[in-house]
């Protein structure tokens, strides 16, 4: 029997975002700073419109100070941003697919 899907991580994404989580791209959330972007992925806007990364792994602001969002320039040092790399406890919604298998 051929493995299955894993389930949609999140309901709220839209489906093309949960699909691009299977191309082999990783996103490591850095503490006190941005998501870095490794692998195979694609960065589109909102609307699907193509956003050169320029190189192959990328830093995304996620203090939402940044100049050239979605990019990071570095500010969230300057702005005091922390955050931790690893959630402090489990999502609400990973609490409801464990439940649902
Ligand atoms: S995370 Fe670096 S500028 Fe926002």
């Amino acid at each position: 029997m051929p493995p299955s899907l894993p389930a949609r991580p999140d309901p709220d994404l839209p489906e093309d975002d949960v699909l691009a989580g299977s191309t082999g791209a990783t996103i490591t959330p850095y503490r006190d700073g941005p998501l870095i972007v490794r692998g195979d992925f694609r960065l589109v806007d909102q609307d699907g419109g193509e956003i050169d990364p320029g190189r192959d792994t990328v830093a995304l602001c996620r203090c939402g100070k940044s100049g050239i969002k979605p990019f990071c320039d570095g500010t969230h040092k300057r702005s005091g941003f922390t955050a931790p790399s690893a959630p402090a406890r489990p999502r609400p919604a990973a609490r409801i697919l464990h439940e649902g298998r």
